[in-house]
């Protein structure tokens, strides 16, 4: 049977008992929310906001979640090369990943040790496990972020309407880079009538800390 989060299936109207609630389910609990979100276009945690330092300010943008190891404790996302959160996560700095779902009332701050895939063993795995029409965003022909004489989507003009076949769309992979996040630590937030609750993770080598904090 797959397995189901003990505390917060769909908006409890009590707080669940202490008993369920306890770090270690948190912890748990978490993760396997994380992996519905990286399989489910619907869940509330599909999609997160990161938050990189540029050097000189914070940026930030969404992206959806492809892919969790929780075993590596290690979540993935795809963008495009020529994208500036790649040279940003490439600074050293670690990354901010933030998640939050109005149907569980949970937020998830995640601060992540950022790695770069690029031709490598993972981006070709998860490029192949990818749609023609996700890789059409990759075929585009100048960088993200390029300034155009007009609003238009920057695909060539023979893709503009329709998906890209097969072999249209191998092209894509020359600009298609796997971010993958290697979490450090992370806080849990649960909104609830009754009182709200929060922990924070921090993770080891042996595998965690937890402590309750201030909500
Ligand atoms: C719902 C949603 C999902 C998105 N998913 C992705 C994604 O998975 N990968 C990506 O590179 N950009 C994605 N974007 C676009 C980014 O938010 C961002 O605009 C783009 O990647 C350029 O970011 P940068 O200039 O900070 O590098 C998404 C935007 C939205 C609104």
């Amino acid at each position: 049977m797959a397995f189901q989060p003990t505390f917060v299936k769909d908006r409890p109207e009590k707080l669940p008992a202490p008993q369920q609630l306890t770090l270690e389910n948190i912890e748990r609990d978490c993760w396997e929310y994380l992996l519905q979100g990286s399989l489910k276009g619907k869940d509330g945690f599909h999609t997160f906001a990161l938050g990189t330092y540029s050097g000189q300010e914070v940026e930030m943008r969404t992206l959806v979640l492809r892919k969790v190891e929780k075993s590596e404790r290690l979540i993935f996302t795809h963008t495009d090369a020529r994208s500036p959160k790649v040279y940003q996560l490439e600074s050293g700095h670690t990354a901010g990943l933030l998640f939050y779902d109005p149907n569980r009332k949970i937020q998830i701050r995640i601060k992540a040790r950022p790695s770069i895939h690029k031709d490598d063993f993972i981006a070709g795995m998860l490029w192949s496990e990818t749609r023609l029409s996700a890789r059409k965003s990759y075929l585009s022909i100048k960088s993200p972020g390029h300034i155009l004489g007009q609003g238009e989507d920057g695909l060539p003009e023979h893709l503009r309407g329709r998906d890209p076949d097969l072999e249209e769309s191998q092209a894509g992979l020359q600009n298609f880079l796997v971010l993958g996040f290697e979490v450090l630590q992370m806080d849990w937030l649960y909104l609830h009538s009754q009182g709200h609750r929060r922990a924070v993770f921090q993770y080891n080598e042996a595998g965690y800390d937890a402590l309750w904090v201030n909500p």
